[in-house]
C-alpha cells in the first residue's frame, strides 16, 4: 500500500518535473520569436559592445543593437559561424558588403559602415562563441516593413517623399555603378527622424564594367522583376533596371499594403503566398479590399507605379526620371516633413502599444 502511494508520488513528481521543464523550453522559445526585442540576452561582443536586443533579422544575419561604455548605439550584423555559413563564407559576406558600403555610403540615406569587418567573440555568461561581424550606423526606427506591417498602408500624400529619398539613394548607388539587387522594404529603414537609410548590401554588385549587366539571379522572388525571375544559367539582365522594377512593387506596397499580383511578373498566386509565409513577410496577396484601395490611388501614382513594373525593361524609368515624375514632384512641400513626422510618430506609439 505505502509503495503504491510512493510510486504515485514519484510518477506524480517526475510528471511534474518533465511537465514543468517542458512548458520552461517552450515559453522561452514562444517568448524569443514574439517578443525578440524583448528578451535581455546578456552578451557582450569583444568585450566592446554590450548587446541589448535583437533589432532584426534577414536571409543570413541577425541585427543586434550594440552600446559602447560611452552609451553610443550601433547595428551590429552578425553571422554566426556555425549557422549556415561556414566561417570564410560568413566573412566573405561581410567583407563583400563593407567593400561596397565604401563604395557608395556618402550618402545621408545610406547606412554607414562605422569599423572594418571584425572575426571576434560573442560571451554569453561563461560561454564564448566565434562571430564575424560588421558595426553599422544603427537606424533608430528600423525597417519601413514593420510599419506597413503592423499598421497598414501609408496614406498617399507620406509617400512621395520617402519614395524621393530612396530614390536619391539608389540614383548615388548607381551612380557609382553598382546595382542593389535586393531592394525590398526590409532593407529600406527610418533614422530617428523618421528619413530614410537604405541597408543591406548582400546582394549588391559593381557592375559599371559590365555596363549594368548582371549574370546571377540575386534579389527576393516577390519584389524580382520578371527577367530576374525567369533567370537561367547563361542568361544576363539590367541590374539597374531590375532596382528599378523592385523600387516599383515597394511603391505600391507602401501605398496598398499588399502584394501586388497582378504586377509581380513571376509564379502562381500560390507560389508567392508561400514564398511569402517562408521568408516571413507576413504580408497578404490582394484582396478584394486591395483592388478597392488601388482603385482609390491618384492617377499619379498608378501612372509611377505601372512605369515602374513594366516587364520590358528597356521601358522603365531611369531613377532621374521617377524623381522628375509630376506625382513625386507634385508631394513634395513644405508642410510634407512635419506631417511625415507626426504620422510616423503616431505610427510607432500604436505600434509599440500592443
Ligand atoms: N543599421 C541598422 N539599423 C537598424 N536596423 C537594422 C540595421 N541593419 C539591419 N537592420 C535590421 O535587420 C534586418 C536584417 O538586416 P540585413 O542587413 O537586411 O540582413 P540580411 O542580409 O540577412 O537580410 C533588416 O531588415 C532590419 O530590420
Ligand atoms: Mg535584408
Amino acid at each position: 500500500m505505502s509503495i503504491s502511494i510512493f510510486g504515485i508520488i514519484l510518477k506524480f513528481v517526475i510528471v511534474e518535473g518533465i511537465l514543468i521543464h517542458f512548458l520552461k523550453l517552450h515559453l522561452k522559445q514562444y517568448l524569443k520569436k514574439k517578443f525578440p526585442s524583448l528578451i535581455i540576452l546578456k552578451k557582450m561582443i569583444d568585450n566592446q559592445f554590450k548587446i541589448s536586443s535583437v533589432i532584426g533579422q534577414g536571409g543570413s544575419a541577425k541585427v543586434f543593437l550594440g552600446q559602447d561604455v560611452s552609451e553610443n548605439k550601433y547595428a551590429i550584423k552578425v553571422i554566426a559561424n556555425k549557422q549556415n555559413f561556414s566561417k570564410n563564407a560568413a566573412k566573405a559576406v561581410l567583407n563583400h558588403e563593407f567593400d561596397i558600403l565604401q563604395q557608395v555610403s556618402d550618402h545621408p540615406n545610406i547606412i554607414k559602415p562605422l569599423f572594418e569587418p571584425t572575426e571576434g567573440s560573442v560571451r554569453v555568461g561563461n560561454k564564448t562563441e566565434g562571430i564575424n561581424y560588421n558595426v553599422l550606423e544603427f537606424a533608430e526606427n528600423g525597417a519601413i516593413s514593420e510599419f506597413v506591417r503592423k499598421c497598414g498602408h501609408f496614406e498617399e500624400e507620406l509617400v512621395p517623399l520617402f519614395m524621393a529619398q530612396i530614390c536619391h539613394a539608389v540614383n548615388h548607388i548607381h551612380s557609382k555603378g553598382v546595382a542593389h539587387l535586393d531592394l525590398k522594404l526590409e532593407n529600406i529603414l527610418l533614422d530617428s527622424m523618421f528619413n530614410i537609410k537604405v541597408c543591406d548590401f548582400g546582394s549588391a554588385l559593381n557592375v559599371a564594367d559590365q555596363k549594368g549587366s548582371v549574370s546571377k539571379q540575386r534579389g527576393t522572388t516577390v519584389y524580382m522583376a520578371p527577367e530576374v525571375a525567369s533567370f537561367k544559367s547563361g542568361d544576363s539582365y539590367n541590374g539597374f533596371a531590375a532596382d528599378v522594377y523592385s523600387l516599383g512593387v515597394s511603391l505600391f506596397l507602401m501605398l496598398v499594403g499588399e502584394f501586388p499580383t497582378s504586377v509581380i511578373g513571376q509564379g502562381s498566386v500560390d507560389t508567392i503566398d508561400t514564398e511569402c509565409k517562408e521568408q516571413e513577410l507576413e504580408y497578404q496577396l490582394e484582396s478584394s479590399v486591395t483592388q478597392q484601395r488601388r482603385d482609390l490611388l491618384s492617377e499619379g501614382a498608378k501612372d509611377l507605379i505601372n512605369q515602374m513594373t513594366q516587364a520590358d525593361f528597356t521601358k522603365r524609368p531611369s531613377l532621374e526620371q521617377v524623381l522628375a515624375h509630376p506625382w513625386i514632384q507634385s508631394g513634395m512641400n513644405s508642410e510634407i516633413l512635419p506631417l511625415v513626422y507626426d504620422e510616423m510618430t503616431s505610427r510607432k506609439e500604436h505600434m509599440t502599444s500592443f
